[in-house]
């Protein structure tokens, strides 16, 4: 691993304004259409190939999303030209009572994607919907409004989930999550995996490691045929955010972690990523790539009863401090000019603080908040690319908690391979005395193969940090289930994931009462 120091950062930071520059000359992606739109359209093979998918819901409406590709891991398989898209949303299941239908236009540009924001819809309720492409249909996937945003409802069911490298495992976990109750599903990233294809695996990528714009197309075509994905896309609407691997491992902002990645090449890759990601993605307007740049934080309501503030801890961050991996928290860690969401996310996040009147405040994201020496006796060595390795703005952010008196802080994170649940203290002299927070984090899909329930250091671990509650790495997601007075964490575990069929069991469940920061098992 390189040792990135921030004199290095400083030219990189030059570096990076010249790549903006070259950047700034990249077309300007949109959803205006130039040309002839085709309407007559016989397929070879089913253009719906991907499936289809939903999120962002609101009270009165929600956003859906497809990708037409009938060779889904060939370049798509499109003509060239403009396709028109029809919609209908239905109040029923069998999409009888069309409350709703419209055209919207697949573009080369965006990879003949579409992503139509829906408005004018009754809150709280279930909806159907499906496109139709020439002479193709889609499936009918399933969609929930939200509640208003000041009524209280009873409850909210959702899964949380992240890392699905494809070669390692089956997506059973998705088919699992297809058959809860679920009203959402909220992804932490690491969606697709770059590498190149390996041999001897569960599955194989297709093709190299990804860096051109048809590569990142394709990667999610191989990811998103899966059908188990897409039952769960179908499902329910999602809340999706990034980690690193729609991009590049461990990068931070516009740092690579090879050596001698120049910042220009370096974010004409990152426009690819972040191209690829909205094509594939329900992701709304607002999110439509301008380059290297994606505005991907956000906040989601569940009227009265949750408050989603979904984070981007990749796109700002100043790069891991003292060369990355587990280190002491000493030198780079304590810079206060060092950020895991940029000052502009900070300050967002906090207003939305101020004005949130809801019950659970949640923060969906990318990697580990609580602060956890991950090595055995006197030594210490926290890992540089989560929260810990980011410690002035991780404090501030905790002490923004206690200052503002946010009612019940529930973080989700994703990224690490394993189930954990954590209370956030704000002091860690003093842990039991001052937990502002819980925080839950998924295990992985598929990421790593099938785990074990307990690993060597476990026991160990938890003993030096003693504000980790569990830890457990077998492969599953989490479901949660969210009154006005108790919070329920279910962690879901499929016990084999190299061949079909896997069963499902919950391994351990945790309470979080209102107005009670901290996690007790069940
Ligand atoms: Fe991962």
């Amino acid at each position: 691993m390189r040792r990135r120091t921030y004199a290095q950062a400083d030219s990189n930071r030059r570096e990076f304004l010249e790549a903006a520059a070259a950047i700034t000359a990249l077309p300007v992606l949109g959803s205006r259409v130039h040309g002839v739109v085709r309407r007559r359209l016989a397929f070879a093979d089913d253009p719906f190939s991907l499936g289809v998918t939903s999120g962002d819901p609101a009270p009165d409406g929600f956003v859906i999303q497809t990708r037409l590709a009938p060779r889904p891991t060939e370049g798509g398989g499109m003509p060239a030209g403009n396709v028109e898209v029809r919609y209908e949303i239905a109040s029923d299941e069998a999409m009888k009572t069309v409350v709703k239908r419209g055209r919207a236009v697949a573009t080369p540009q965006l990879g003949h994607s579409v992503h139509v924001e829906m408005h004018g819809l009754e809150p709280d309720r279930w909806y159907w919907y499906r496109f139709t492409a020439g002479d193709a249909q889609s499936r009918i996937g399933r969609v929930r409004t939200t509640p208003r945003n000041m009524s209280l409802s009873k409850e909210l069911n959702f899964a949380f989930v992240s890392c699905q490298h494809y070669e390692y495992g089956l997506f059973t976990g998705f088919g699992h999550m297809a058959r809860e109750n679920l009203d959402l599903v909220v992804h932490l990233g690491d969606y697709i995996y770059e590498y190149a294809g390996i041999d001897g695996r569960v599955r194989k990528h297709v093709g190299p490691e990804i860096t051109t714009l048809e590569h990142y197309r394709n990667r999610y075509g191989q990811y998103q045929s899966d059908p188990l994905l897409q039952a769960a896309h179908a499902h329910c609407p999602w809340l999706v955010t990034w980690d690193d691997h729609e991009f590049d491992n461990d990068y931070a902002t516009f740092h690579s972690e090879q050596p001698g990645v120049k910042a220009v090449a370096f974010m004409k890759r990152r426009a690819n990523a972040y191209q690829a990601y909205y094509e594939h993605m329900p992701l709304r307007r607002s999110s439509i790539p301008a380059g290297p740049f994606m505005q991907l934080y956000r906040r989601v309501r569940y009227g009265r009863l949750a408050d989603f503030a979904i984070l981007d801890t990749r796109q700002y961050r100043t790069p891991q401090a003292n060369g990355n991996g587990l280190k002491p928290l000493v030198g780079e860690v304590l810079d206060p000019n060092a950020t895991i969401l940029g000052a502009k996310q900070e300050a967002w996040l906090r207003r939305k603080w101020l004005e949130s009147k809801a019950e659970w405040n949640v923060m969906a994201q990318q990697v580990l908040m609580a602060r956890v020496d991950r090595l055995p006796g006197p030594a210490e060595g926290f890992p540089m690319d989560k929260w810990a390795g980011y410690e002035v703005c991780r404090q501030r952010v905790m002490q923004s908690l206690a200052d503002l008196k946010v009612p019940n802080p529930v973080v989700l994170t994703g990224d690490i391979h394993s189930n954990w649940v954590c209370d956030l203290p704000l002091d860690y002299k003093r842990p039991e005395k001052t937990v502002v927070g819980t925080e839950f984090v998924c295990t992985s899909i598929s990421s790593g193969g099938n785990g074990t329930e307990k690993l060597e250091y476990t026991d160990g671990m938890i003993a030096e940090n003693p504000w980790v509650k569990l830890h457990n790495a077998e492969r599953g997601y989490v479901r949660c289930r969210v009154t006005p007075r108790q919070w329920t964490t279910d962690f879901q575990v499929v016990d084999d994931v190299l061949k079909p069929g896997g069963k499902l069991v919950t391994r351990h469940s945790y309470v979080v009462e209102s107005g009670q920061a901290g996690a007790q098992e069940v």
